[in-house]
């Protein structure tokens, strides 16, 4: 059987991606239910780490663990990778190793590189244009509340980077209609937006959000923006999430973001405890839909 790689959403189909979830929600009741399932006795996952984690590591390591395999942490400090060694011959040196690999890095080319040349799955955990992990744990909090999200209204308010272009794609999957509203000059790249109808700009916060079931933001400074930030408080100010902005919503709007939050700019401090936000879960349901995916490919 041919390998499969999930560096994208569009590497599954939406029919695949529903089966994610509810396999997700399964191994949750499983897993809180104290019941053993380790059908990964055996495997390894490698997981390459070149920008820093807290979800993502400790769902991944956590997860492997769970189904019964084992997980080891590469970064350049730490490895070859660091000294140079191309990406190419590392994942053909991983492929004879390991069973499966994570990798989080600031180059979504040397991802596909690395895919391209291994011969076992390759998940991306998180590239300066993607992150499909952190977009199947948002279905499935939101399908846990509300039931199925097709149809449904979620905005998009900040940054039109990585998980923005996640939830472009996420729309053109599943059927819901985004509304994005991002400062000019931090707005998505315009041939990803055409590559769906069911995502569109708008022109302020507030339009957004307006009847929104599920209201999502992040960081205003991703990692390798930090240079930026002082520019970045003031172009992202008018597009707080806040209870003021919230309150905008349907009355019993979601609220998401990926963490880590920096509260007090993308988020108010108070709405992060709101009761609309559901942003705890979201982090927990990082680890049912890492280890999902882990079964799925393997
Ligand atoms: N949301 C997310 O990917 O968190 P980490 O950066 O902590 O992994």
């Amino acid at each position: 059987m041919a390998k499969r790689d999930f560096l994208t959403l569009l590497d599954t189909s939406p029919e695949e991606i529903q089966f994610l979830v509810q396999r997700a929600h399964e191994l949750k009741a499983m897993q809180k239910a104290g019941e053993l399932w380790e059908p990964l006795r055996g495997k390894t996952l490698a997981m390459i780490f070149g920008l820093s984690s807290t979800r993502t590591r400790v769902a991944f390591e956590t997860g492997m663990h769970q189904l019964g395999g084992h997980a080891i942490f590469l970064n350049p400090d730490s490895s070859q990778l660091g000294r140079g060694e191309p990406v190419e011959d590392t994942a053909r040196v991983l492929s004879e190793m390991v069973d499966i690999v994570m990798i989080r890095g600031d180059s979504q080319a040397d991802m596909n590189t690395f895919a391209h040349y291994a011969s076992i799955p390759v998940i991306n955990a998180m590239s300066e244009l993607y992150h499909p992990c952190q977009l199947l744990a948002d279905i499935q909090t939101f399908t846990d509340h509300r039931g199925s999200i097709e149809g449904a209204t979620v905005a998009f308010v900040g940054d039109g980077y990585n998980m923005c272009n996640s939830y472009i794609n996420a729309a053109a999957q599943l059927g819901f209609n985004l509304k994005i509203a991002c400062p000019e000059g931090y707005q998505p790249d315009p041939e990803r937006l055409a590559s769906t109808n069911n995502a569109n700009l708008v022109d302020s916060a507030e339009e957004a959000v307006e009847k929104a079931d599920l209201v999502v933001t992040d960081v205003w400074s991703s990692m390798g923006h930090e240079e930026e930030t002082a520019a970045r408080l003031a172009a992202f100010a008018p597009f707080q999430v806040n209870r003021k902005l919230l309150d905008l919503a349907t009355k019993d709007t979601l609220l998401m973001h990926c963490l880590p939050a920096h509260r007090g700019e993308e988020v108010s401090d108070d709405v992060m405890d709101d009761p609309r936000s559901v942003v705890w879960e979201e982090a927990g349901n990082r680890l049912h839909t890492q280890k999902a995916l882990l079964e799925f490919l393997l």
